[in-house]
């Protein structure tokens, strides 16, 4: 096991049982001093507790920092521009802070002049090839622990040595579940979850209230958008981390943000997730409604191609490479126009787009009206659809037909043209 000598060791520290555990582990295998670093991308809990325990437990220094700020501007945003989502469905909570937590580690890992960093991630997730990646990219000169990866502990093994160890730690002994929370979401995973065909236990569930609780009566709120990025609630303008979190809190209390699916991980297997994402998901489809006004057809179609492959990229670890970052150049360039307000109903656990303006809407009232003192050129109608469906016509009229006999019968002549007026 003691396959590398390290002298110090930034840990990444959240507070919870793997991490926690982690630190005498180091200390004993690797015989380094530890720093837990604790990046704060907006989890509750108490952040000072968390920094007491990793002292307790034996870390030689334990270093809290607030990215929420960065997270939110420099991550969340992009995120929402790109309306990034996994498979269709995940907004990237957690993929999206790791790596900014990445970029905090080796920071400190520099300053503090350590030679190794750790993290707490298990051998099957997606979280090590995030960390690892991130590391690997952005210094090569640190080595990376993964103490859980390395050791062979499951929970109970995990509890044990925490008891033998006199460790103080923070979790319910009998809680099955795998949690990770930051602004932009909760991800839960394992215990009964692990069974895609039971439905998720409401214990799971602690942003959206449970269905009893959803208010009755729908709540329409009006986002605000200034090239691409959300600035206000109801008029009112927010910063970025408060936007988020009160969002967050008005989404749902209306049961909006659960999110239940099978998800493909980038080890190759296949997963049951349950995820909590309020504001994740009444803002990217506010954001994507507000599109649909003021992008051109074209623009729109090539944009989604690349959201796409934007949210494997962020998904599969690779935030800091040149692709990723060429898409989100991209898509930056797509967004002068995306400012406006959109109105979104909040009703038993969806949120809905009723109403959508801008400045910059490509919306025509006098090409679109079906009422009076239209100006749509009706007239060019019928020649512009003979030449748009030539094409069609022409080889559906020229197919050939199944039984291959030698007397082919002669194509149809093609469609007659129009005569123009
Ligand atoms: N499946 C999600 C992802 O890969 C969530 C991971 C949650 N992590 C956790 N430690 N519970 O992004």
């Amino acid at each position: 096991m003691l396959s590398k000598h390290c002298e110090h060791v930034v840990l990444a520290y959240s507070g919870g049982l793997d991490t926690s555990v982690a630190i005498p582990w180091i200390k004993e295998h690797y015989g380094a001093r530890v720093t837990a670093l604790l990046v704060n991308v907006g989890q509750e809990g108490e952040l000072g507790d968390a920094l007491e325990r990793a002292r307790f437990n034996g870390a030689d220094q334990a270093l809290a920092v607030d990215a929420r700020e960065e997270f939110a501007e420099s991550y969340l945003f992009p995120a929402i521009q790109a309306n990034a989502l996994y498979q269709g469905v995940y907004p990237l909570s957690t993929a999206l802070a790791r790596p900014l937590i990445v970029s905090r580690l080796v920071s400190v890992a520099r300053e503090v002049g350590a030679d190794a960093v750790a993290h707490g991630c298990t051998g099957k997730g997606n979280d090590q090839v995030r960390f690892d990646v991130g590391v690997k990219t952005l210094s090569n000169e640190l080595a990376i622990i993964a103490p859980v990866r390395e050791w062979n502990m499951n929970r109970p093994d995990e509890m044990e040595y925490a008891r033998q160890h006199g460790l103080k730690i923070h979790v319910k002994p009998d809680s099955p579940y795998s949690i990770d929370e930051n602004l932009w979401g909760r991800s839960v995973e394992g215990g009964l979850l692990e069974d895609p065909g039971r439905s998720a236990p409401e214990e799971v569930f602690d942003w959206t209230h449970h269905p009893q609780e959803w208010p009755n009566e729908p709540q329409d709120v009006t986002l605000g958008f200034s090239q691409g990025n959300p600035i206000s609630i109801d008029g009112v303008r927010q910063t970025p981390v408060e936007l988020i979190r009160s969002l967050n809190a008005l989404a749902g209390r209306h049961g909006i943000g659960r999110i239940d699916h099978v998800e493909d991980r980038v080890v190759g297997i296949k997963s049951r997730e349950t995820y909590e994402c309020p504001a994740a998901l009444t803002l990217i489809p506010a954001h994507k409604a507000l599109e649909a006004l003021v992008l051109p057809r074209d623009l729109q179609t090539v944009k989604v191609g690349l959201e796409q492959r934007f949210g494997e990229l962020v998904y599969g670890g690779f935030w800091f490479s040149q692709l990723r970052e060429a898409i989100g150049a991209f898509v930056e360039s797509t967004q002068a126009s995306v400012t406006g307000e959109v109105t979104v109903r909040l009703h038993q656990g969806s949120a809905r787009v009723v109403a959508r303006k801008s400045p910059f809407s490509l919306l025509a009232p006098e090409l679109a009206t079906y009422g009076r003192g239209s100006t749509f050129p009706e007239g060019a109608a019928e020649g512009f659809i003979h030449l748009y469906g030539l094409s069609t016509a022409l080889a559906y009229a020229h197919k050939p037909t199944v039984e291959s006999t030698p007397a082919r019968e002669a194509p149809r002549a093609p469609p007659a043209v129009p005569q123009t007026t």
